[in-house]
């Protein structure tokens, strides 16, 4: 299939602002696909609701993450941006989905055991489903590309297995098979700041997209780091392999060649190093933070691009549905 027909489509919750992770993870590769595919993204409010945020922090996240989107160079113009819940049709897909779902499968993905341990008190039922949802945003556009960040691997699988169930069950080739993609061979994982695990937002670990330089600065400053290398050539720890991860993502490549090669002859000063980094992440993000500044508080610019982007998803959505629908035998009586 050529690249003009494969659909493209990601979201990203609304829980808070965006982090380096969420940026190489994902919306970089956004950013170079909306150039040459028809790309869906969007903004997953009703993901976010498994933890209940107030209404009114639910709404300014919403916008702010559209904001945070176009910063980082999503133009809406090249691709259908819009918000999860101006698309009324893929809660129809995630119901319709719900019965091709089995409870088992869904209690064996690693995210639900994860958010078992992490908030014991609610375990809800949009907890257990929530991939069920994330394949009803990716077979609503019937996307075949769906870049992601490593964390998504798993539901990626699952859509992969509703769409084959569905086509199956009702004898029909109406979903393609998403698969999760990446410009490089692997899927990213940005590390945290603390030592281990992956760059989060409820972490706290994290770089954000419109940080100030003095927080960045704070921030990599505190960085986790060890007592440095006792042999020439010793491997790095995992705290400076992450250093190092983040270093090459934003810096030139002879500033992360200058530092393991310090680290290799046990020379290095993990200080020098963070204050680089500091440096180097500041510049990187500059050119994203002073486009949110402009666009933020200009709701009616905001407004339009939603309303645009609800217009197109819909359109795209309705035909899916009704296919579905009549595959189904959901017919007007
Ligand atoms: P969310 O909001 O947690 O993250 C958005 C995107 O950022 C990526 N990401 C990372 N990539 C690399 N390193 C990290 N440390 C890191 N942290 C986050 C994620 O992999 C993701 O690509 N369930 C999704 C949202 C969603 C979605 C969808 C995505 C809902 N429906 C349909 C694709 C298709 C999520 O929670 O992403």
């Amino acid at each position: 299939m050529s690249q003009q027909q494969d659909i493209v489509l990601s979201g990203i919750r609304s829980t808070g602002s965006l982090h380096l992770g969420n940026y190489f993870g994902a919306m970089r590769n956004f950013v170079r696909l909306q150039e040459t595919h028809t790309c869906y993204f969007f903004i997953a409010d009703y993901h976010s609701l498994t933890t209940h945020p107030a209404p009114e922090d639910l709404h300014n996240n919403v916008r702010r993450i559209l904001a945070e989107y176009i910063a980082s160079g999503i133009d809406p113009e090249k691709c259908t941006l819009y918000v999860q819940s101006d698309v009324p049709e893929t809660c129809d897909l995630y119901l319709l989905l719900n019965m091709i779902a089995y409870v088992g499968e869904l209690e064996r993905t690693t995210t639900f055991k994860d958010k078992i341990r992490k908030q014991p008190g609610n375990i809800n039922a949009g907890l257990l489903t929530y991939p069920v949802l994330m394949a009803s945003d990716i077979l609503i556009h019937r996307a075949h590309k769906v870049p992601v960040g490593k964390d998504q691997e798993q539901h990626l699988e699952l859509a992969r297995v509703y769409a084959r169930r569905f086509n199956n069950t009702y004898n029909c080739e109406i979903f393609p098979e998403p698969e999760a993609f990446n410009f490089g061979a692997n899927l990213v994982k940005v590390p945290g700041l603390d030592g281990t695990g992956k760059m989060g937002k409820s972490e706290g670990n994290g770089i954000y997209l419109t940080d100030a330089p003095e927080v960045i600065r704070k921030k990599v400053m505190k960085a986790v780091t060890d007592t440095g290398p006792t042999e020439p050539n010793q491997e790095l720890a995992e705290p400076i392999q992450n250093l190092f991860t983040i270093l090459d993502l934003v810096s030139k490549p002879e500033t992360a060649a200058f530092f393991r090669d310090q680290y290799a002859r046990c020379s290095i000063r993990y200080g020098d190093l963070k204050k680089q980094l500091a440096e180097d992440l500041i510049a990187y993000l500059a050119p994203i933070r002073e486009k949110f500044e402009q666009i933020i508080n200009d709701k009616e610019y905001l407004g339009k691009v939603a309303a645009a982007g609800r217009e197109k998803a819909r359109a795209s959505a309705a035909k899916t549905i009704a296919e579905v629908r009549r595959a189904i035998g959901i017919n007007r009586l």
